[in-house]
């Protein structure tokens, strides 16, 4: 038995049940692995209130990305054996002290990167890697506009932005924040609590606006995020931190400029396994070169995950959080 943290039904941080639970040998292509961190993160909160269903039913393992040793291999594996390190972000069972894996979704962590980074960087890191290479390809001389500044996603979107010499115009909840995103690559903070964040988008790009908006806090910037977008340029909506944005007329993108909008997710970028390794590899490049650091500013016992969420739906938070099993 291990310690596991489940949800038996959806609800607020109150659902997440601390608890021993039996993990199953691995099955053909699958690893068990010893997890050393656990990953935190926004989507956690959205399995656990039911806005995203459970793929495996009730009750469920919460979680979606951690970092471990392999302890046992499964039938048909080749390419991991017992004592590897890995990482993953793999849907649900990521809040426990072991779990098991399709061999196919992990991969191997190199030595310079701990598994209290990995377990801050893999969902929020190949996230940013594929914002800002993928979805649009922010480079010198790109205008960005992040949302969430100096959250997960946002401190490590700062700095690899700044790193590809783009401006990073990021907005915050407050002063700390600010200054936070600032010292992690932000050039312009916008404080969305107290000021008209589009205006100031206006004045900080003279009139230009940006190339390219991030939002991850959906309902309630939108869809004023779309006047801070210059003609033909992108609208990357990649999450509802603040609830789901309500259906719209489309003709709006016409209106603010023939823009393009994109509502992008981690699974389809990394689907097939040559993009999942190649996402992980530019990761782990641009944090074990130093151009992008990985702040872990919470890290929790497993049994205090209900704290955790907590923290982060209350913007308590900064930066990545973890849980130790
Ligand atoms: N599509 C994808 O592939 C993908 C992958 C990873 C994450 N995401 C999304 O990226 C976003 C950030 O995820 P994260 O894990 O890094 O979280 P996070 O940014 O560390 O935390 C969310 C932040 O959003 C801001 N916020 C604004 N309004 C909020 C509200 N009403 N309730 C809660 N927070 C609010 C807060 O910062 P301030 O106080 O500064 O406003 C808060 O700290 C989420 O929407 C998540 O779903 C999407």
């Amino acid at each position: 038995m291990v310690a596991a943290v489940r949800v038996h039904k959806h609800g607020g941080p109150e659902v997440l049940t601390f608890e021993d639970i039996e993990i199953p040998k691995p099955g053909q292509g699958q690893i068990k692995i010893k997890q050393h961190a656990c990953g935190i993160n926004f989507i956690d909160t959205y399995f656990r209130m039911g806005m995203y269903p459970s793929p495996v039913g009730m009750p469920f393992v919460a979680g979606n990305e951690g970092a471990g040793e392999v302890i046992a291999v499964g039938d048909g594996v080749t390419d991991f054996k017992v004592g590897d390190r890995v990482a993953y972000v793999v849907g649900l069972g990521g809040y426990a002290g072991e779990r098991v894996l399709p061999a196919e979704r992990t991969v191997k962590l190199p030595d310079n990167i701990t598994y209290e980074q990995a377990a801050g960087m893999m969902l929020k890191g190949m996230t940013v890697q594929y914002l800002l290479n993928r979805t649009y390809k922010v480079e010198k001389g790109t205008v960005c506009l992040i949302h969430a500044a100096a959250g997960g996603v946002g401190l490590i979107a700062c700095q690899w932005a700044n790193h590809l010499g783009a401006t990073v115009i990021g907005t915050v909840g407050s002063k700390e924040k600010g200054e936070l995103a600032k010292k992690n690559g932000a050039h312009h903070i916008i404080n969305y609590r107290n000021e008209d964040f589009a205006a100031r988008v206006k004045e900080i790009t003279n009139g230009k606006l940006c190339d390219v908006v991030y939002d991850g806090i959906g309902k309630d910037t939108f869809p004023k995020s779309l006047d801070c977008i210059r003609p033909l340029g992108y609208f990357v909506s990649f999450g509802s931190a603040s609830g789901q944005i309500d259906a719209f007329n489309i003709n709006i993108l016409q209106q603010k400029g023939s823009l393009f909008a994109t509502r992008p997710t981690l699974n389809t970028y990394t689907a097939k396994r040559a993009d999942l390794v190649d996402i992980a590899n530019d990761l782990f490049k641009v944090v074990g070169s130093g151009a992008v650091k990985i702040p872990i500013n919470q890290k929790y016992p497993l049994k205090d995950a209900q704290k955790a969420h907590r923290d982060l739906e209350g913007r308590d938070t900064t930066g990545s959080s973890i849980l130790i099993p």
